[in-house]
Formats: structure tokens, sequence, C-alpha cells
């Protein structure tokens, strides 16, 4: 595990040295506001990580790694406001503690500026990872506005938001680490490889951060408890309990979904009481499970020593067996 908090730790100081000095500050404090609140850092350091594997050398990569936190921390902001979310990382989401139209905004800055840290990497890599980057990009919107169709669409399937969030999480996180290897010099192959195994392990991330939503530690967690299910969100949980529930024919969980004046709270409670029932929450981290043996199988092609693949075990722990 050092090896990546130490990744870690070496891109907060990179982004430390580069918060937004510019003017208007109406703009740029609420970027800087969002990005000093916390986050896992996840992503850039799947980026590091990428490139830790073939080279000791983190200069040529850490623009890119920044980049990729600048997309990530954008999409969240708009992500908020779509959600109608209060609370990101245990504190006030832009929207709400600044305004809408400057959390649109500032969020606008910050994937012009995830762009301008791209342009910063070595000449020879550069049209390659740019495509990379914006089909990535392109595909998270896609996914969002799935995402969103979802929540009004009264039947979707498993494939369908395995589909979603295929294209909202799993590719970002994929990307980062395929961006990284790149820089670091791995074969086509094994770029491939890695992208295949964090693709399967981005999958199993979102279905961690669905159960988060309904049974995570709201501290640790620092989101609303129950926004999911406040939103009609069709995650894996709600997919399967509606599963269920036309089974056994079963009108309860539909009604709860369609009641316009119900009490946030009671919506939560009920809801998870068919979850209960169901033995959904047991269910949902098998198929997490599934999704880590699927990204670990992908590892015996890489062309790395066992030694160096030791990380790419751990990282496992670190991105899905998480509680936060
Ligand atoms: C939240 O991502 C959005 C998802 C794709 C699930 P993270 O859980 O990585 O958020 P931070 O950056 O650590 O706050
Ligand atoms: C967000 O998914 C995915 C993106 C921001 C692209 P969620 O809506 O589940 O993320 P959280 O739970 O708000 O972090
Ligand atoms: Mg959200
Ligand atoms: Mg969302
Ligand atoms: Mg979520």
């Amino acid at each position: 595990m050092r090896i990546l908090n130490d990744l870690r730790e070496i891109f907060n100081q990179y982004l430390n040295k580069n918060i937004f000095t510019q003017s208007p500050k109406e703009l740029y404090e609420p970027n800087n506001y969002f990005l000093s609140i916390g986050g896992k850092r996840m992503r850039p350091v799947l980026v590091l990580l990428g490139a830790h594997l073939y080279k000791k050398n983190y200069d040529d990569v850490l623009p890119a790694a920044m980049a990729i936190e600048c997309f990530h921390n954008f999409s969240l902001i708009h992500d908020d406001i779509m959600d109608a979310a209060p609370l990101r990382r245990g504190h006030a989401t832009i929207h709400e503690k600044y305004s809408p139209n400057t959390a649109i905004l500032s969020g606008d800055a910050l994937l012009v500026y995830a762009y301008k840290f791209l342009a910063q990497i070595p000449q020879n890599y550069l049209k390659n990872i740019l495509d990379i980057f914006s089909d990535t990009a392109i595909e998270v919107c896609e996914g969002q506005q799935l995402d969103i169709n979802f929540e009004t669409q009264e039947t979707v399937t498993e494939d369908e938001y395995i589909w979603m969030i295929r294209q909202k999480t799993s590719v970002v996180l994929a990307a980062g680490l395929k961006i990284g290897s790149i820089i670091g010099g791995a074969s086509n192959e094994d770029a491939e490889a890695l992208f295949q195994y964090a693709l399967n392990l981005g999958i199993a991330f979102q279905i961690q951060d669905d159960i988060l939503d309904c049974y995570g530690n709201a501290e640790l967690v620092g989101k609303q408890p129950g926004g999911d299910i406040i939103q009609n969100k069709k995650t894996l949980l709600l997919i399967r309990a509606l599963n269920h529930a036309k089974d056994a024919n079963d009108k309860s969980l539909f009604e709860i979904l369609n009641q316009k004046d119900i009490q946030v709270a009671e919506k939560i409670n009920s809801v998870l009481a068919i979850y209960e029932k169901y033995d959904i929450k047991i269910s949902v981290e098998q198929t997490k499970q599934d999704y880590i043996d699927k990204a670990i199988a992908h590892l015996n092609t890489l062309q790395l020593e066992e030694e160096k693949k030791v990380v790419l075990y751990q990282l496992v722990d670190y991105l899905v067996k998480r509680d936060y």
C-alpha cells in the first residue's frame, strides 16, 4: 500500500503548487474550495501508477494526472447539480455554497484547464493521449445522460446498468491507468491489458459507490445518505429489488418510487426495508466481487514481473474495499 500513498502524496504536492490564483476570484475560488475539501485522488494515482510500473520519474506524467483530476472534479461539480446533492466530501456542494450558475461556470473552467494541463505532456504522446482523453470525456457525458434517463425509465436491465456505469465512471479510471502506462513506455499490449483490468475494477468501484450511498457511514462518505434512493437512481440495488418485487407481485416498491409527496426519511427507510427483505446487499456484493475477479484475470496477460504486479493486487483493496 505504501507506494499508492506515496503516489498520492506526490500528486497532492503538484496540485498544491497549481492552485488557481487567477481572477475573477468568483470563478476560481469555488474550484480551489472543491479541490481542497478532500477527494481520494484515485484517478491521478492511477495515472502515476501506470507510469510507475515502467519508470521512476513522474515529471512527464504529473500534468496528465492533474488533467484527469480536473476533469473528474468538473464532472462532480456538474453531477451534484444534476443529482441535487447538497453534500460532497463532507462539505457543501458548489451549487449550494455559491450558486448553480457558479457551479456551471467554475466546472466549465476546470474542464478547459484539464486540457491546458494535458497539453503539457511530451509532444510524442500528445495526439494519442488527447484522443483517449476526449473519447473518455464523451463517454462520461453519455453515461451521465443514461443515468438521468434511467431515473424515469420504468425498467432498466442489469446489462443496461453495467453499460451506464462503464461510461459514466469506469472509463475514466481505465483511461487514467492506460495514459500513465503509455507515458511510462508500456507496450500496446500491456497498455490494453491495464485498461481492461481498470475497466472491470471501475465497474466494481461504482457498484461500491452505490452500496455506500445506502449503507455507508455518512460521516466517512461525506454525501447525503440515501441520495440515490431519493432521486430514484436505477442502481444495481434498486434494479434487483424491482425484479424481485415484480416476481413476487409486490407493488409496494413501485408505489414508493412513484409517490410524489413522500417524506425523504420515510422513502429511504421503506426502500431499505425492501432491500433487506430480498437480501439485495449480499447479492450486489457478489456481483462486485465478480468484476474484481474479472479485473484480476487481466493481470495474467501483462508482460511485467510478478513483483511489479503486487501493487496492482493492492489497488483492488484501495479502490473497491473502501468504506468512503
Ligand atoms: C465519485 O468518485 C464519483 C464516482 C464516479 C463514483 P470518488 O469516490 O473517487 O470521489 P472523490 O474524488 O474521492 O471525492
Ligand atoms: C457520478 O456518479 C459519476 C460522475 C461524476 C461522472 P454518482 O452520481 O453516483 O457519484 P456520486 O455518488 O455523486 O459521487
Ligand atoms: Mg452524484
Ligand atoms: Mg450522478
Ligand atoms: Mg453515487
